[in-house]
């Protein structure tokens, strides 16, 4: 692939940076652009309305630079146990600008949770009995549940769960018992509401219907409450684009549809909180692994990487390919700048090290003439890459992070 103006947004660093990065790496690596994770932070916060709170979901970098960019910058953090919550403050977060979520919290992530001061995400009654044992506090301790729709979420939510069966949450046909039984639970107090119902969903106008049903959800849950909710927590999913076929998700589309809900929701005097994870982090990131080998089996084209599931693990998982393109070192991007002429491009299977035939990073169009020493760079790395590998595996070393200022 060439790196043009539109693919830009598909790779962290302009073409020279990348070939510089490539340079001076000797082993695979991933390299984040911390610059423009703070100015993608601020394009969102400026396409959403003053009552939508944005929490970075930690999950999908928890890498120390990042979060203390995003915590300079006012974020609040959506943490899912309690190793995020401590990264978190460790950057310079507060428990009042976080939540914390997660199917099967251990005693470790809710005492993590309380001893922070943030806003706890029941997924069931067991979690509204043990905060009630724990937390010591004078006042009720203000919770939010998570609920599991029934129906009216977007296709992706199968992904994650919504609308089907579900670890997560309380389904939002048990919500009135729920809300009977928790009343029992005197120093915990139901405020709030979270519904994630999309993964990596392109399109704000899906978005925007998944949260008209949460909304729905949210003033039931304040009916059978009798009491306002201060915070409707409408989860993620705002998807980033994984090849130049697929379109961008538009966020100011999506802040001016929030807008329109708060407006149609007069009832819900509280805010509303995103959390977004890939669309903060994965443009803000590459990973980069050298070719060892190229070989064509039966007609297939391989290229073997020094790097493989142990580094990155989605393509395998979704089936989904990172967008790639080829680097020389001391040279340039392949096919493009100085080898303007080589647009000779063939479809390739991208292999990594490890002694399985699992191993695959996926597939793209890479130069015809690649050859070891050459590195592979793979775009939109900076989420649920790093951390979500399976590092271990075959005991290769981890991949260094350079975090670029
Ligand atoms: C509770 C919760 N919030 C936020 C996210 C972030 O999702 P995304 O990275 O798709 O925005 C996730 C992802 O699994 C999640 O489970």
């Amino acid at each position: 692939m060439i790196l043009t103006a539109a693919t830009t947004d598909l790779f962290a660093f302009g073409e020279e940076r990348l070939e510089e990065l490539a340079s001076a790496h000797a082993s695979p690596f991933f390299a984040y652009d911390l610059a423009a994770a703070g100015e993608r932070y601020r394009r969102l916060r400026r396409a959403l309305p003053a009552r939508v709170r944005l929490a970075y979901a930690v999950k999908s970098n928890p890498g120390l630079p990042l979060l203390e960019t995003f915590a300079a910058e006012g974020a609040w953090f959506d943490c899912a146990s309690a190793g995020e919550v401590s990264a978190v403050l460790a950057a310079g977060g507060t428990g009042s600008g976080m939540v914390v979520a997660g199917p099967a919290k251990s005693e470790r992530d809710l005492q993590a949770a309380l001893f922070a001061g943030a806003r706890v995400q029941v997924d069931g009654i067991e979690d509204v009995a043990r905060l009630n044992a724990l937390h010591t506090g004078d006042r009720p301790l203000p919770v939010s549940v998570r609920v599991n729709p029934a129906s009216g979420v977007s296709e992706g939510a199968t992904i994650i769960g919504g609308g089907g069966p579900s670890a997560f949450g309380v389904d939002e046909e048990d919500l009135e018992a729920f809300v009977a039984e928790a009343a029992h639970h005197e120093r915990v107090r139901i405020t709030g509401l979270q519904v994630f119902a999309a993964s990596n969903e392109l399109d704000a106008g899906r978005l925007l219907t998944n949260h008209r049903t949460s909304m729905v959800i949210a003033r039931r849950l304040q009916e059978l409450l009798g009491r306002e909710l201060d915070l409707v927590d409408l989860g993620g999913g705002l998807g980033v684009r994984y090849a130049v076929s697929e379109p961008s998700l538009d966020v100011r589309a999506l802040g001016a549809g929030l807008g329109r809900v708060l407006d149609e929701n007069p009832w819900f005097t509280g805010e509303l909180l995103l959390e977004p994870g890939r669309w903060l982090s994965a443009p803000t990131g590459v990973y980069c692994a050298r070719v060892v080998r190229t070989k064509v089996s039966r007609g297939e084209r391989f290229v073997m990487l020094e790097g493989g599931i142990n580094h990155l693990l989605r393509p395998l998982m979704t089936g989904q390919s990172f967008p790639t393109l080829a680097v020389r070192p001391g040279v340039g991007v392949l096919g493009g700048g100085a080898f303007g002429d080589l647009t000779d491009l063939l479809p390739t299977t991208l292999a990594g090290p490890l002694c399985t035939s699992l191993d695959r990073v996926g597939t793209g169009d890479l130069p015809a003439d690649l050859r070891p020493g050459d590195v592979v760079v793979f775009g939109q790395a900076g989420a649920y890459a790093y951390t979500q590998a399976m590092t271990h595996f075959l005991s290769h070393p981890a991949p260094d992070q350079v975090w670029v200022g």
